[in-house]
């Protein structure tokens, strides 16, 4: 696919048809993640795979309220997806990191930081998973974990305290009915004289 209708079909998809998905197009969309950009070359990342419907399952009951209306629309639209994939992100990696001899920053203090960075590398590879996966033919959606619930799924899954997820994306084969549209449905896409200022802010 063009890498151009690979940025323009992403959205993301909140049920999936019972299609199972081929680990090895798992692993590539894993693989591609690590070839994102990364602080110093940290690479702070990681990424829990659940790709069995017992581990998938295993997700939804740690993540769950236990308030959530099993019959919710977007809850039973997600649990349809047979992968589940979980990118982390390790703020000590960083600092350990940047203490090193090339950088030393030996203090360790984060003010030194111009934006936690362990975000945005996650991030960037997240991005990478999610247009891995429209490349794919497929379609994923990158949701938050309920604060919480982060350590009943710490617990369920052996989670460092090293380590912290950046929220959790669903993979599948994508439905027509694809559930919940989203907030999309509600917002208008921003223009680009709106949000980039040439030369000056508002030019
Ligand atoms: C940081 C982040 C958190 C999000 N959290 C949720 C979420 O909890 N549930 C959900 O259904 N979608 C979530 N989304 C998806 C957004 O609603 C979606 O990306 C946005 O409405 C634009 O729609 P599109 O991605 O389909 O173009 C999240 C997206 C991002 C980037």
């Amino acid at each position: 696919m063009e890498f151009s209708e690979v940025v323009r079909r992403r959205r993301m998809v909140r049920r999936y048809d019972d299609r199972p998905v081929d680990p090895a197009v798992v692993d590539r969309m894993l693989e591609h993640a690590t070839r994102a950009p990364s602080a110093g070359f940290s690479q702070g990342w990681a990424f829990l795979r659940l790709d069995t419907p017992i581990d998938v399952a295993r997700f939804w009951d740690a993540t769950t309220p236990a308030t959530a209306d099993p019959e919710n629309r977007w809850l039973s639209g997600m649990r349809t997806a047979p992968v589940v994939l979980v990118p982390l992100t390790s703020k000590q990696a960083y600092l350990d990191r940047y203490a090193a001899p090339d950088k030393g920053w030996t203090d360790r203090d984060e003010a030194r930081w111009p934006v936690p960075y362990w975000y945005v590398d996650a991030g960037m590879a997240t991005l990478l998973i999610l247009q891995t996966v429209i490349d794919e033919g497929l379609g994923a959606c990158f949701f938050g974990i309920t604060p919480e619930r982060v350590e009943t799924f710490r617990h369920a899954f052996g989670i460092p305290e090293t380590h912290q997820p950046l929220g959790a994306i669903t993979i599948g084969h994508r439905l027509p009915d694809t559930g919940s549209p989203g907030s999309p449905q509600r917002r208008e896409r921003r223009a680009l004289d709106e949000v980039v200022h040439r030369g000056h802010w508002g030019g």
